[in-house]
């Protein structure tokens, strides 16, 4: 098969784990007979740099016009960036909420899993780490908090900000529909996440979820409360299986999520439209810290390039065989220093694309 990808390597450490993640699927394309052709888009601090604004509209016909989106990571340091010295909408971020919106990417698939070899990186007791677990965070991704109407403005000489959280029935029903669908093909469980006690948006997304639900009767569909889940991701998280939740609650219980995987270098994601087309990246961040150093991990972008092939291209042996790879190479004792433990080998970014690539 031939694949057009749109490449976005980004800013920080975007190019490196970029490099390594076109590296295995070249690998893949060789073992396999396929054709991947690359296009390298701009977004992000360095579409800022080049273009004067963080997306432009070249970009996103460029994306629209491929197979799927290959994403490295864009952003750099608040405080010392000259990035963000400019206005909130033209800073790197609204580049990446643009492409979202543009796009229409409304599933965010977050896929957290504690691999065993890594169960000594888990910061939980050992008693909950043993247990392993294995989730998928399905947050809405282009409505709510981050796309309602907002505004500062001053009323009677104060300054007032405002943010509009607004979900309608259309937007919960399609994300319901994306969680309980991904859910048959897992363990049959949906938690749905909301603050229903407080929040009208929760209450009409809980009336919506239970209605989809009943399309799905093999599948268990719990409810519980945002600061809750908060909890129990702590407490307990092998109780989870599809955990569907709105943007904003998304964002914050997924790097929860990541951070008892033992790192956020390893979690990938995919952003969805209605179709098979979606934005595949890695869930953290550009790291500016670590930047042309050939220090970061680049398993979460080459386990987001096997989620491309996997939901957008249909190849589920070649994502069986990435993430086996992957696998291997942990259990062949390789590290980067992020999940580095005593008694492993430690390896840079190339490296680690290497080992990878050469186990497929
Ligand atoms: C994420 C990020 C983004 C978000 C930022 C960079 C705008 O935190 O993908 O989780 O909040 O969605
Ligand atoms: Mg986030």
């Amino acid at each position: 098969m031939t694949k057009n990808i749109a490449v976005i390597k980004g800013d920080g450490i975007g190019p490196e784990i970029i490099t390594e993640a076109m590296k295995v699927l070249d690998a893949v394309a060789k073992k396999y007979g396929h054709t991947f052709n690359y296009t390298q888009l701009l977004m992000g601090g360095c579409s800022i740099d080049a273009n004067g604004e963080p997306l432009t509209k070249e970009t996103i016909d460029a994306c629209k016009a491929s197979d799927a989106v290959l994403m490295g990571s864009i952003g750099g340091d608040t405080t010392t960036s000259p990035w963000y010295k400019l206005p909130p909408n033209l800073r790197p971020e609204a580049g990446l909420l643009g492409i979202r919106k543009a796009l229409g990417l409304f599933a965010n698939l977050r896929p957290c899993v504690l691999y065993p070899q890594l169960s000594g990186a888990c910061p939980l007791k050992k008693e909950i780490s043993d247990r392993g677990f294995d989730m998928l965070i399905m947050r809405e991704l282009t409505g709510g908090l981050y796309f309602g109407e907002k505004k500062t403005e001053t009323v009677d000489g104060m300054q007032v900000a405002v943010d509009t959280l607004v979900y309608s029935e259309s937007e919960i029903r399609r994300i319901a529909i994306k969680a309980f669908d991904v859910a048959m093909k897992r363990r049959k469980k949906v938690t749905s996440v909301d603050k229903a006690n407080v929040l009208e948006s929760s209450r009409l997304w809980r009336k919506v979820i239970t209605e989809v639900a009943k399309d799905y009767p093999e599948v268990t569909l719990e409810h519980m409360l945002v600061d809750n889940s908060a909890m129990q991701l702590v407490r307990d998280p092998a109780q989870f299986d599809v955990m569907v939740t709105e943007n904003m609650f998304g964002d914050i219980l997924s790097d929860e999520a990541s951070m008892i995987t033992g790192s956020i270098g390893m979690l990938a994601s995919a952003s969805m439209n209605e179709t098979k087309f979606g934005l595949y990246e890695p869930s953290g961040g550009s790291a500016p810290d670590i930047a042309g150093q050939n220090k970061a991990n680049p398993i979460a972008t080459i386990l987001s390039a096997a989620m491309m092939l996997r939901y957008s291209f249909d190849m589920i042996d070649e994502a069986d065989a990435v993430e086996a790879a992957v696998s291997k190479a942990l259990n062949d004792g390789y590290r980067t220093g992020d999940i580095m433990s005593e008694g492993m080998t430690k390896v840079s970014c190339s490296e680690m694309g290497d080992i990878i690539a050469k186990a497929v």
